[in-house]
């Protein structure tokens, strides 16, 4: 490392404090150096180091058209030198934004009507909360704001966002959950399918235990279900067979809304624009970020439905102003990002690329890996997908946590040049690379795991650990 870069590595580690990161082993030097990345093209990040790594993680499944475009850049800048801020507070807006939002509406499924704007995932959500509670009080129910998620969603990490979250170390010493926000079961049926149950039938159960607590809560506290398609940070799993259509009803039968958190799913991961067309939601609120601008500008989207829309509209008469919003809710360089990346994604059909090559990922990933002793299960739709190791596919036992098989598997990946994610749940490596990965970029992909997976697995056998 020349001095430059030591010298980098020691301001960051002096005055950053980094996201999920062990603070004492960052401080100590023991999780190593920081990676000082520089910069990017396609699918390729490079460091200080002039090393090279394939993002298999798109960031953090964001930068969706790949990095480096200049359409995108070229955009950010010509507003920035054009109106670099103007405010949509009281009725200001700017062209991109009218044209962004009027996209928006049309694009995204089920009737939708208006979009209020943040700056991330997290935030958007919270809005969406607020937006649940200020319709409930507008129709004259003001018991009815809890709202469900699921254990192993993720939907953020703010304060409700953060409690939406269904993941107990989100919530550890940081005073999480809030009251009012509950959990429901994960719909994972690899891990939660009993002995002799169909797919389908343990998505009726699930949906049987979401009734059964709302019946338990009281329906007229219920405000709200929010949900991924397809689960992420939980670990990468698509839903199983059924799950929307019974999840759903139970929602309309308790005149609960539905907001589909589409922060990751949005915009063509799952080979579809949105992840509720894929798997036949009909929501009443979207929450969008990440892909929207494929992380060249934060900004976030709640997309409101209608049905929500007309109930506040209506009450504004009675309550007066819409009191919420943001500084930055609407900032002209995001809206012309988001136009800029949603013509990409538009002209070069970026769903039909996640369509297209995920279809062969899926299957490249299931032949490589499904076999092999120490894989539970190979999953995933379009361009994400996860790999779960087990110490006994057949038992379906867990690695013992120390051990830390994912992130070791990740790390062996990482050396040889590839980022893998070790999911937070389990031992979980996760995929989810730009949206215009090619065929053969995913076989490098899937070689370099390959090799990663068999290492680990050499230096378990060593270790005395059966595999
Ligand atoms: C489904 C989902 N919702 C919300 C968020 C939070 O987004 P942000 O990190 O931009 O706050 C994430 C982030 O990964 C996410 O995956």
């Amino acid at each position: 490392m020349n001095t430059n870069l030591a010298e980098i590595g020691k301001l960051d580690k002096a005055t950053v404090l980094h996201p999920f990161t062990q603070l004492r082993d960052f401080a100590t030097g023991k999780a190593g150096d920081p990676t000082i990345v520089e910069t990017a093209k396609g699918i390729r990040i490079k460091d200080a180091t002039g090393r090279e790594y394939i993002d298999g993680f798109a960031g953090l499944y964001c930068v969706n058209v790949g990095y480096g475009r200049t359409e995108v850049a070229e955009a950010i800048s010509r507003q920035a030198y054009r109106l670099a801020y103007y405010h949509s507070y009281a009725a200001h807006t700017t062209d991109e934004l009218a044209i962004l939002s009027d996209r928006l509406v049309k694009m995204a499924p089920g009737k939708m009507s208006k979009v209020f704007y943040g700056m991330s995932g997290s935030d958007a959500n919270e809005t969406n909360a607020k937006l649940v509670w200020y319709y409930n009080n507008l129709r004259g129910k003001p018991q009815k704001k809890k709202i469900i998620s699921r254990q192993r969603g993720y939907h953020g990490c703010s304060v409700v966002s953060g409690s939406m979250t269904g993941m107990s170390f989100y919530h550890d010493h940081m005073d999480l959950p809030v009251s009012g926000i509950l959990h429901t079961g994960v719909p994972h049926y690899y891990w939660g399918g009993e002995p002799g149950e169909s797919e389908q039938d343990f998505s009726l159960r699930r949906a049987t235990e979401l009734e059964e607590l709302i019946l338990r809560e009281g329906p007229e506290t219920v405000g709200a279900f929010i949900g991924e398609p397809v689960l992420g940070t939980g670990g990468i799993t698509p839903p199983p067979q059924g799950y929307w259509a019974a999840i759903q009803a139970v929602l309309r039968k308790y005149d609960v809304l539905l907001i589909a958190d589409e922060v990751i799913t949005g915009f063509g991961r799952t080979g579809s624009l949105f992840g509720s067309e894929k798997y036949g939601i009909e929501p009443d609120l979207i929450t969008v970020a990440k892909g929207l601008t494929s992380a060249y500008f934060p900004l976030s989207g709640s997309i409101v439905s209608e049905k929500v829309y007309k109930v506040l509209e209506d009450g504004a008469d009675r309550v007066g102003a819409f009191s919420h919003g943001y500084t930055y809710s609407g900032h002209p360089i995001g809206a012309a990002a988001a136009n800029a990346v949603l013509d990409i994604v538009e002209a070069e059909n970026l769903p039909g690329n996640a369509r297209d090559v995920g279809a062969h990922f899926q299957e490249r990933l299931t032949s490589a890996f499904s076999a092999l002793p120490i894989v539970g299960e190979v999953r995933g739709v379009g361009l994400m997908a996860a790999i779960e190791f087990v110490a006994d596919p057949e038992k379906k036992t867990r690695f013992e946590p120390q051990l830390k098989v994912g992130a070791r598997i990740s790390k062996a990946a990482r050396d040889r040049g590839l980022i893998a994610r070790a999911m937070p749940h389990g031992d979980i490596l996760g995929f989810a690379p730009p949206l215009v990965t090619t065929k053969s970029e995913i076989e490098e992909i899937v070689d370099i795991a390959e090799a990663a997976v068999a290492q680990v697995m050499d230096e378990l056998t060593r270790e005395g650990v059966s595999v």
